[in-house]
């Protein structure tokens, strides 16, 4: 475990979680005596405060980088070099060419790699995930995506030289992946429209964000992100088809409420402000953040030889797409996507899901009125003329 820090510790809840036989047998700190208490917290055998003797360590099969982004391409080279097999948090990079250089370079050494996106793991996610692509929304055409809250926990996120930039890159990459798994991951992202402003904070990068992903087939993708939110951590998705439509709610207002004067109740959840009066607790939030089903699958893409859901290839497309954000928030303008490396679709479609209502007229839509009447809006398929027909 490279990180003793909030994820570092997340991750290893996780990992140690359950009946589970995963163990962290080496963990890296910058700070001694912070690597030695989060040994003793998790018995963990060996602690280091040299990144490479941790990767090199030789009972060492996967190294788990929970590191700031800055210390992420270093990170990943060292497993390069001692061929580590390495999954590696969110953002995967500070920007597309940083992530670009970790996916040559982890494909070039033939290492097992994974990109930790615990909120496409949720369970609420996965289940989600399956009746879209089993069709249950019809074609995508919306995949909304918001991540609020008052701020992170440590002094590395707010300066953008560490971060490699404000919430838009912290929140706004779990946003694009969960609209793109949503959207579809072959479809290519074109272009992006970025509002991004610092409304509140005395920091160099964006507080609070807003923006739109258009895809090659049509569909389009917004993220909603802010550093600046009061009242909690807040996490929803919102997807619309032409068949159906899609509200998640992961983290407040899930169905569990509570109210406490205060008496007794420390952490009530990641983020949550306050500890007294009405409280949004989350059951268990290891599980209901995706950690354990994204362990899960890393662990058994590896041992199956098979690549995981998230790969350092997705971790790259994220950073392609808000690299994009960032220059449209600049230029007030749609931004285009710039690849270096897509493997996906080139198709540019935008699928018709025209329904026919005779062999003439095309069906807009169908009414039952409050009085009884039944109506049918009917679109004629050579001369356009739009009419209606009632029952
Ligand atoms: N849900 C998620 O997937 C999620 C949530 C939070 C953070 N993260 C990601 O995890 C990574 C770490 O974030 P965190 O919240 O654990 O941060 P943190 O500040 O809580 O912990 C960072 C760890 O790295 C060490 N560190 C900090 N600066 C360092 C430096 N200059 N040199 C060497 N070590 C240093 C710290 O001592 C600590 O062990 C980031 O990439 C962040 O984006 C992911």
């Amino acid at each position: 475990m490279l990180g003793s820090g909030f994820i570092g510790r997340f991750y290893t809840d996780a990992l140690h979680g359950g009946r589970s036989k995963d163990r962290v047998i080496s963990v890296y700190s910058r700070r001694e005596e912070q690597a030695r208490q989060f040994a003793e917290d998790y018995k963990v055998p060996h602690y280091t405060v040299s990144l490479e003797e941790a990767i090199a360590h030789p009972a060492v099969t996967v190294v788990c980088i929970a590191l700031p982004n800055h210390l992420h391409e270093e990170a990943v080279m060292l497993c390069c070099k001692h061929k580590k097999a390495v999954i590696c948090t969110k953002p995967l990079g500070r920007t597309a060419a940083e992530a670009l250089v970790m996916l040559k370079s982890v494909e070039e050494a033939g290492i097992f790699h994974g990109y930790l996106e615990d909120l496409v793991y949720t369970p609420k996610f996965l289940k989600a995930h399956n009746s879209v692509r089993a069709g249950a929304l019809g074609r995508i055409l919306w995949a909304k995506s918001r991540e609020t809250h008052p701020g992170p926990h440590s002094d590395w996120f707010w300066d953008p030289a560490q971060s490699g930039g404000g919430c838009m890159l912290d929140l706004g990459c779990h946003c694009v992946e969960i609209a793109r798994n949503f959207i579809g991951k072959d479809v290519k992202p074109l272009e992006v429209m970025c509002w991004a402003d610092t409304q509140v904070k005395p920091i160099d990068a964006e507080d609070h964000a807003i923006g739109l992903v258009k895809y090659a087939n049509g569909a389009i993708g917004q993220f909603e992100v802010s550093w600046t939110f009061r009242g909690g951590l807040d996490l929803r998705d919102e997807v619309m088809g032409t068949e159906g439509t899609l509200w998640l709610n992961s983290f407040l207002r899930t169905g569990f409420e509570m109210f406490t004067t205060g008496k007794g109740a420390e952490y009530v959840a990641e983020k949550a402000e306050s500890n007294t009066g009405w409280q949004f607790p989350v059951g268990d939030e290891l599980n209901e953040l995706g950690y354990n089903h994204m362990f899960a699958d890393m662990f058994r893409a590896l041992e199956e030889g098979l690549q995981p859901a998230e790969t350092f290839y997705d971790g790259y497309v994220v950073n392609a797409i808000l690299d994009a954000a960032y220059r449209s928030a600049k230029t007030k303008l749609w931004e285009p996507v710039v690849f270096q490396d897509w493997r996906g679709s080139n198709e540019e479609t935008q699928n018709s899901s025209l329904v026919d209502y005779d062999e003439d007229h095309y069906l807009v839509k169908e009414e039952l009125t409050h009085f009884g009447v039944k109506k049918w809006i009917i679109k004629h398929k050579q001369t356009g003329l739009i009419s209606e027909i009632s029952e």
